[in-house]
């Protein structure tokens, strides 16, 4: 196999823009992890980092960037909710992943019964936490959430991000009548921009 040679370089030649690339090989879902900021205020970003972590205790975990304006909010109110966006959700995942002090406009959420966070309709599931640990994740933090209360829909497709594209698994999850090919359908990130995969 012919791997890239940065991998065997210092620190200061890691080929960091290789790296990002090479993690993109791998296709998640994507979500939005809501929480409450100060007096209130609704809290929420794009995250693909999300993972399952344990069973027993129920565990979730995310990485957040340190710069992140949102992770005061984190830290101060103990709870949070992840919410796995759907496949005809990819505006909300870039209205999520653009800074803004108002993300929330227009969006159809209620309020988590148990942790008291943002729910987003039409989410094919999410789950209510407490914040179980913080750990050191480099330019990141790792969220580890208690999981209070999940919900699932039994129906539905997700949003999947892969090689830096909001993917669906079957060229009819968004538009019914889409019939161009049999191939699963590429969607460019809607507002022409990747904050997570540029620069
Ligand atoms: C598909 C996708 C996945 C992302 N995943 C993460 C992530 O796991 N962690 C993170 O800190 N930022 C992630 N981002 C970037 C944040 O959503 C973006 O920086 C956002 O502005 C953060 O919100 P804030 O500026 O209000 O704190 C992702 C962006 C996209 C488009």
């Amino acid at each position: 196999m012919n791997r890239h040679p940065s991998v065997d370089q210092n620190l200061a030649a890691f080929d960091r823009r290789g790296f990002r690339n090479a993690l993109s090989s791998f296709p998640t879902g994507v979500t939005v992890i809501s929480t409450l900021g100060e007096q209130g205020a609704l809290v929420g970003l794009t995250a693909n980092s999300f993972t399952s972590v344990s069973l027993d205790p129920p565990l979730v975990q995310f990485s957040l960037a340190r710069r992140s304006p949102s992770l005061s909010a984190f830290e101060r109110s103990g709870v949070f909710a992840v919410n796995i966006l759907a496949a005809d959700q990819g505006e909300l995942s870039n209205t999520f992943a653009t800074p803004s002090d108002d993300k929330w406009r227009g969006v159809d959420f209620i309020l988590g019964r148990d942790c008291g966070c943002p729910l987003i309709e039409g989410a094919l599931a999410s789950f209510e936490c407490t914040t179980h640990a913080f750990h050191d994740g480099g330019d990141h933090v790792i969220i580890v959430g208690l999981v209070l209360r999940f919900e699932r829909l039994v129906t539905g497709e997700p949003l999947i991000f892969y090689r830096g594209s909001y993917r669906t698994m079957t060229p009819d999850a968004v538009s019914p009548d889409y019939t161009a090919t049999n191939e699963p359908r590429i969607l460019p990130p809607l507002n022409g921009f990747d904050p997570w995969t540029a620069g």
